[in-house]
């Protein structure tokens, strides 16, 4: 994308209808006197534009874009969906949405709506058409957002109707449907689709394993899959309107929640954008890992394959009612860590901190007082650092040697029956991440129906729900000379969430040259120990879960020392036509992953670069050929990196060879000849 060419952008989320009009002209400024370009606005602003029925006011919007655009300021406009007025509400109230315990959601918070209402399809409709027609050839603005980070499930009579039919037509007989679900379990076979209710779909509490209620997996997978296509098809039903009127120039995009956000499948949700955006709040994780951001970056950045905005940024203290504050130095380090993962621009969340309502903790670049200070100062600092850093970042994008598949199917399935805490979805996808990406590899997360053929190594922790064609592509991958690792459970489930009458891993056990043939399902924190006597195997442990696998054409990389399958193969391999295969037979820690990795990439002649844990090493390739290596040490005191080669900082201006010096949450983008550098590789 050609703004990324320009080198990244800065922007804020703006709501000029919570501050007085005098007020605007003077935010204008000082927003460009920092040197942002990029405003975003009216995201929840339906009750200002519509304040009745067909009655739309733009005086207000349209005198804000004059004085953003005056200031030199570009516009992404949101259209005002998460936040239906109470007009609405008050004349259609089945609009609301019921929540999995029956009870109807009130209005006075958003995102109060069922996406299959046709009250609000039509509202809908009549609000993003009216803001198309007035903005579509506007030149300030240059993207649409739509909506605001869809989401929630909707149990509604009209949802369960709605889901009777997603149902007919996706089975089409009811004999098809009855034996897809295994509806013979417990006397469930339906005569009628009106007799196919909603699933109960309360929170699964782990680890006790049993439910007051645990609906059949098959229509609690569908349920969920129906759930998100329901907002995938509301975001389309959007994405027509501004289509039909908007400029070429205008994109489309919406406000993804990164990695962790688990109920909308975003293959699906991305597929239609014209760009991916999310929001990244870094201090939402209570862990503090690093990898959490990054993870969700290059996810988002996975879902398109290309560069992505994030449109809200954390800037300041967070919480509704609990606070959580950056250290000093966190903001800019978070800043660059989205870039470093393929931001083109960088919206902060918000400018203001709010007077009234629900975010009045949530703090803006200014605070409630509008004065700048701290927080401005800082993002001034900044807009002017990457202003001299546009010819070396412009256009540069992270390289990925590997790749994480990422699988909704699985996911949402393993939502249904989570099995075993330590084989938790997000959970396991982080750890094989973050062993990964200690040992310094670039990692890309993708579909299953992703091409692979790019990634020198691929990963598919956890493809619960797996099929024929999935496994045929990684197959072809394998033998093209891909290496492809493979952890519990792969191939447990087919589409319809049924065990296939067929040995775990089902459809890759051939491939595998393997068959599992017991497990033990444990205490999360109980481990098992795996190695070699010799030495020369890789060492390790599992938790929660291990698994006995039969040799059937795969050689033992390490065996268990203990338990009831000591002996047997922990770790196998098997070669197949140019490339390979591991199997790693249990649910391993980080540390663990990271050793198993290490080996790995040593046989694959697969160089890595480790780092101290708190440091994050990102490589990018720009597009005039050289190869930059970002630096972010995310500790709160000073880290030094070891580094084969001289190199150049293009941030702090210093050059040297060997060791450098990070301070807390200190950044360097070295460029030079140091030997962690991306070269040959290609960029993602
Ligand atoms: C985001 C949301 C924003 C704001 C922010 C802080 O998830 O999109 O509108 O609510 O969080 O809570
Ligand atoms: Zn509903």
């Amino acid at each position: 994308m050609s703004e990324r060419l320009d080198g990244p952008r800065l922007g804020v989320a703006y709501y000029p209808e919570q501050w007085p009009r005098e007020r605007w002209r003077i935010d204008a400024e000082l927003m460009s006197e920092a040197g942002m370009s990029l405003v975003r606005l009216a995201e929840f602003s339906w009750a200002l534009l519509e304040p009745d029925e067909g009655r739309f006011e733009f005086a207000w919007l349209d005198e804000v874009l004059e004085i953003l655009g005056g200031a030199g300021l570009e516009v992404v406009l949101g259209t005002p969906t998460a936040a239906p007025p109470v007009w609405l509400i008050e004349r259609h109230p089945e609009i609301l949405p019921v929540r999995a315990d029956g009870r109807t959601v009130r209005f006075g918070h958003r995102r109060h709506y069922c996406p299959n209402q046709p009250a609000f399809l039509e509202a809908t409709e009549r609000v993003v058409t009216a803001l198309a027609d007035r903005y579509a050839h506007d030149s300030r603005v240059v993207a649409w957002q739509i909506d605001n980070e869809l989401g929630g499930r909707c149990f509604c009579d009209r949802c369960r109707s709605a889901f009777q039919d997603w149902l007919h037509r996706r089975y089409r007989s009811l004999g098809n449907l009855n034996e897809s679900w295994g509806t013979a379990f417990w006397s469930q076979t339906y005569s009628s689709w009106r007799q196919i209710p909603l699933p109960e779909s309360l929170p699964v509490p782990l680890p006790d394993g049993f439910l007051p209620s645990s609906p059949n997996p098959g229509l609690a997978l569908d349920y969920r899959r129906f759930a998100s296509e329901s907002l995938v098809r509301f975001q389309r039903l959007q994405i027509r309107i501004l289509r039909e009127r908007c400029s070429p120039g205008q994109r489309i995009t919406h406000n993804l929640m990164g990695f962790r956000y688990p109920d909308v499948d975003y293959h699906a949700l991305a597929g239609e954008l014209d760009f991916v955006s999310w929001d990244n709040y870094p201090l939402l994780d209570r862990t503090g890992r690093w990898s959490t951001q990054a993870l969700g970056a290059d996810a988002m950045r996975g879902l398109q394959g290309g560069p992505v905005w994030v449109l809200e940024q954390q800037v300041g203290p967070l919480g509704w009612e609990m606070l959580r504050t950056p250290r000093r130095g966190q903001m800019r380090l978070h800043t660059y860590q989205a870039i470093a993962h393929g931001a083109e621009a960088v919206f902060y969340f918000r400018w203001r901190t709010a007077r009234f309502g629900t975010e009045q903790h949530w703090h803006g670049i200014l605070d409630h007082d509008g004065r700048p200070r701290r927080r401005y100062r800082e993002i001034r600092e900044l807009a002017r650092e990457l202003l001299q850093l546009r010819p070396a970042l412009g256009g540069a994008s992270p390289v990925a040697e590997a790749a994480i598949v990422h699988d909704y199917d699985s996911r949402f399935a393993l939502q249904v029956q989570p099995t075993n805490a330590a084989l938790g979805y997000e959970e396991t996808v982080q750890r094989h991440y973050e062993a990964l990406r200690r040992l310094g590899l670039g990692v890309d997360l993708v579909s299953p129906r992703a091409v692979l053929g790019g990634y020198r190594l691929v990963v598919a922790p956890n493809l619960y729900v797996l099929d024929q064609e999935v496994s045929a592509a990684l197959a072809d991958y394998v033998e093209q000379g891909g290496w492809l690792v493979l952890a519990p459970r792969i191939g447990v489930k087919d589409r319809c969430n049924a065990l296939p009458e067929r040995a775990f891993p089902a459809w890759l056990d051939e491939l595998s040259g393997l068959e599992v043939v017991d497990y033990a399902s444990v205490d999360q924190h109980s481990a098992v120990r795996f190695g070699g006597p010799d030495g020369t195997m890789p060492a390790g442990a599992f938790t929660g879960w291990y698994e006995e696998v039969e040799l059937k054409g795969a050689r033992p990389r390490a065996r268990y020392l203990e338990g009831d399958f000591a002996g047997s193969a922990a770790v196998a391999e098997r070669e197949v036509g140019e490339g390979r295969v591991t199997y790693i037979a249990g649910a391993a820690s980080e540390s663990t992953l990271r050793d198993l990795y290490r080996d790995l990439c040593a046989r694959a002649d697969l160089p890595v670069h480790e780092v101290p844990d708190d440091v994050e090493s990102v490589r990018l390739l720009s597009p005039r050929g050289g190869g930059l290596l970002f630096l972010l040490n995310h500790a709160s005191e000073d880290r030094a990196v070891e580094l084969d080669g001289a190199w150049q900082d293009l941030l702090g201006g210093e050059g040297g060879s060997g060791v450098i010096s990070l301070p807390a949450y200190g950044i360097a983008l070295l460029a030079g000849t140091v030997a962690a550098l991306p070269e040959d590789v290609t960029a993602s």
